[in-house]
């Protein structure tokens, strides 16, 4: 079997284009411009280039976009002045503290700080906490765009057993969350699936993995999951976004394309669409703060 490309990058574009069409109509009716402002401390390349990426996509779907790029030596005092800044400037919609932060900063605190209705990342305790009763005010954008990159292909997840690999409270979690919540109007991202999360600590990870219709690669480790880790005809969508030899490479190994149905391509698959739910979630900020 050679496995169906699951292509991030078409279906984000054509959902960025559904964007685009919303805010153009949004604007034209007299409504505000949907604003998102990004914060990048540091010197990680990899945040840059998300962080760059992002800025592109919301330029490009009409949103008004700042990145505010502060030094490796910013204090946590600095940085919340700044976020408590963008709480209160009724052009940002959406504000976006990338993480990793560094580590004089506490992370959690900054997160906290982010004003809820303004949370597109989905990474606010208020915002997680709905989204754990099945109310959500956001999704996360990670875990809404793998749902997409399911549901879009045909793979719907209701009824499914879905394996996910990684407990991250970016990705594993939430995703976990939402794929065995029931879908209902207020929850349309409710995946109605049977749902295990395996980890390091997952005491035989390829017959837990076997049992999957469905495989989601979340766990920070280059090439984790192996062919024989996957059953013939699953669907597999690999997260993974490790730096090795300057290359990015997921957490699938090649070998599944032969096994698996359907494989999400690194880079070119959950990539692209998690940037195009944060265009989705700051339209949806707008919405709910301005009408
Ligand atoms: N770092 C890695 N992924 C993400 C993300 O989705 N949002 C933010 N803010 N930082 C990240």
């Amino acid at each position: 079997m050679t496995a169906t490309r699951l292509d991030g990058k078409a279906l984000g574009q054509t959902m960025r284009a559904e964007v685009a069409a919303e805010v153009a109509a949004r604007v034209a009716a007299g409504k505000s411009r949907p604003g998102l402002a990004a914060v990048i401390v540091g010197d990680n390349p990899a945040s840059h280039v998300y962080v760059r990426n992002k800025h592109k996509a919301c330029t490009d779907a009409g949103l008004a976009t700042w990145v505010h790029t502060l030094p490796a030596t910013t204090t946590q005092a600095e940085l919340l002045a700044l976020v408590a800044r963008l709480n209160a400037d009724p052009a940002v919609h959406g504000i976006l503290v990338q993480l990793p932060l560094p580590k004089q900063i506490d992370e959690d605190a900054v997160l906290r700080a982010v004003t809820p209705a303004k949370d597109v990342d989905c990474f606010h305790p208020e915002n997680v906490g709905l989204l754990a009763v099945g109310h959500p005010r956001y999704y996360p954008c990670t875990p809404h765009g793998v749902f997409h990159l399911l549901a879009r292909n045909g793979f719907d997840p209701a009824g499914k057993e879905v394996v996910i690999v990684g407990r991250s409270n970016i990705v594993g979690k939430p995703l976990a969350l939402m794929l065995a919540q029931k879908r209902t109007a207020a929850n349309p991202a409710g995946g109605d699936a049977t749902v295990t999360i395996a980890h390091t600590r997952t005491a035989d990870l390829t017959a837990v993995c076997r049992r999957a219709d469905i495989l989601v690669a979340a766990a920070g480790v280059p090439r984790v999951v192996t062919p024989e880790m996957v059953r013939p005809g699953a669907v597999v969508v690999d997260v993974g976004t490790n730096s090795m030899d300057g290359k990015l490479v997921g957490d699938v190994h090649e070998g599944v394309a032969a096994v698996a149905a359907a494989l999400s391509p690194v880079p070119g698959g959950v990539g692209p669409m998690t940037i195009t739910m944060l265009l989705v979630n700051t339209l949806a900020a707008a919405e709910h703060i301005d009408g």
